[in-house]
């Protein structure tokens, strides 16, 4: 296949993500409020409590759901999101929880960002639905600084042979009807767009994990 096919594939790819999740912007949280009230919350506190200080960015920012946990102290934020409708509730949210968060629209698998700018970058429930999630951590770690950390909470694969396989067989249907697949082994995924893993805590069974990493050095012998 030639470079340019490619480039029209990843542009397609690009465009069915930004219209299914423009769509489901308005319903979203609604949507999600039940995952909330059963222990997403404390998770997502959890995971912001770990949060460096400096440049943050928060990658496939939603609704801004996550704003609510921000500190405040020596941080300034940068979201992005491939879509604009998410956006618009993400700039609402923000100014309600009293945040101030440089809101952009960019595709996560190839951000426009110098590279090494930002001391940590955040994900939530993201790499499940970017269209190549491994290009998309690969960015992740680009524009991560040296001594950085990425924070994640994603949902995945269970490691279960027959839950496993249930997840592949209702993957058809999530990731075609709402945009966001639960088959993905995310774990590796990170550590194969070049991130080691220094913290993998399971928050529910082994699906929804919180996983601190950092950009792989290669050890002095
Ligand atoms: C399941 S929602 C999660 C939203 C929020 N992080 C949360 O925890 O509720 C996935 C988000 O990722 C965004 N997204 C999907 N693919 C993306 C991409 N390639 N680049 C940037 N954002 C993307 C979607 O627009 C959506 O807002």
């Amino acid at each position: 296949m030639g470079s340019s096919e490619n480039f029209d594939m990843r542009e397609k790819a690009k465009m069915n993500a930004k219209q299914k999740w423009d769509r489901t912007a308005r319903f979203y949280d609604v949507w999600s409020a039940p995952m909330e009230m059963m222990g997403a919350k404390k998770w997502r506190a959890l995971l912001f409590s770990g949060l460096p200080e400096g440049n943050i960015l928060e990658i496939g920012v939603g609704t801004g759901i996550n704003t609510e946990y921000y500190p405040n102290e020596n941080r300034e934020y940068t979201a992005i999101d491939i879509s604009p409708k998410m956006l618009e509730k993400a700039k609402a949210r923000a100014e309600k929880n009293d945040k101030t968060v440089d809101l952009i629209e960019m595709n996560a698998e190839s951000m426009q960002f110098p590279s090494k700018s930002f001391n940590a970058v955040v994900a939530t429930c993201v790499f499940c639905s970017v269209p190549d999630p491994v290009q998309g951590l690969r960015e992740a770690r680009r524009v991560l600084k040296k001594d950085g950390m990425a924070l994640f909470i994603e949902h995945m694969r269970p490691g279960g042979r027959v839950l496993g396989k249930i997840f592949d067989i209702m993957n058809h249907a999530t990731s075609r009807l709402i945009g966001f697949n639960i088959n993905r082994r995310t774990a590796e995924n990170i550590k194969k767009a070049g991130f080691e893993i220094i913290e993998e805590r399971y928050l529910f069974r082994d699906i929804f994990r919180l996983i601190r990493a950092r950009p792989y050095r290669v050890k002095d012998s």
